[in-house]
């Protein structure tokens, strides 16, 4: 399964697609957690050690620039469109409980067409990871999702546009929606911090319910994992853990379906 995370800042994209890999891990599932935030922190929920000190890979200056073959001034010159790549994940890859971790990071796309070697790597990258079929990727992203790149989206199975029940995280929900859809991307609206039946009505009045996947309610004690506790480390009977493993169910089911339909074509 390969699905990834975005939405407004703040809405839990991070703790739900931790939530997500913590569940496929459990599985015994191969599961690549990508974190292509600007301001990563995935690794950290996930209870990595030292997970603040990773650099993302976007910063790699010399090594982006060596492989892009840029000699020195990379503004107006040439690079490669194809650089090697596959050797990258193994070198910058951590593993820890069976699950593996590669923080990417994010350049600032400024709109669709960005161009600059930074961001051509990262999109490389990218397409290198998703095309490894028997491994899990939850991506946990941002709200623009741009860099993503065509060939990418079309290996990925969804995204999910995490909204919270207020009124500007739904207009980002639809605003990532829209991005998705141009990039051909299934897209599925999961609701979170969730309180009540008004919350829930709220986003299935605004939001239509064909695109919505599911709930997520609220959970008084998940800010003891931005005090340094692990999501890996919560019980396993905590409601919002719980209903994700009912949403990766669904979505596992979904893939099996559309994996039986390519076969039948
Ligand atoms: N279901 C929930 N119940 C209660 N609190 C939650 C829930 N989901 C997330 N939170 C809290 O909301 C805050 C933001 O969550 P998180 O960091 O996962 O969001 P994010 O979308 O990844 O944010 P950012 O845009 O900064 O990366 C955190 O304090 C987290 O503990
Ligand atoms: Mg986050």
């Amino acid at each position: 399964m390969k699905i990834a995370f975005a939405g407004k800042g703040g809405t839990g994209k991070t703790t739900l697609a931790g939530m997500m890999i913590r569940l496929l891990s459990e599985e015994k599932r191969q599961v690549l957690a990508v974190d292509a935030d600007p301001n990563a922190n995935l690794g950290r929920a996930l209870g990595f050690p030292g997970a603040g000190e990773i650099k993302p890979i976007v910063e790699m200056k010399d090594l982006i620039y060596d492989r892009m073959e840029i000699k020195a001034d990379p503004k107006g010159s040439f690079y490669k469109l194809n650089p090697k790549i596959d050797d990258i994940p193994e070198k910058f890859v951590k593993k820890r409980k069976g699950v593996s971790l590669i923080v990417m990071g994010t350049v600032d796309a400024g709109g669709s067409g960005c161009v600059c070697p930074e961001s051509t790597f990262l999109r490389e990258l990218l397409k290198h990871l998703v095309l490894k079929k028997d491994e899990d990727i939850v991506m946990d992203m941002e709200a623009g999702i741009e860099h993503l790149g065509r060939s990418t989206a079309a290996s990925m199975n969804c995204l999910l546009a995490i909204v919270e029940p207020t009124l500007t995280s739904i207009e980002t929900a639809f605003r990532v929606k829209r991005l998705a859809e141009d990039l051909k991307m299934k897209t599925f609206f999961l609701g979170n911090k969730i309180r009540d039946k008004e919350d829930e009505n709220l986003l299935h009045e605004k939001l239509g319910s064909d695109s919505m996947l599911g709930m997520v309610s609220y959970y008084e004690d998940m800010h003891n994992i931005d005090k340094g506790g692990s999501i890996m480390d919560l019980a396993g009977d905590v409601r919002p853990l719980l209903q994700i493993k009912e949403i990766k169910e669904k979505l596992l089911r979904a893939e099996t379906k559309d994996e039986q339909k390519k076969v039948t074509r």
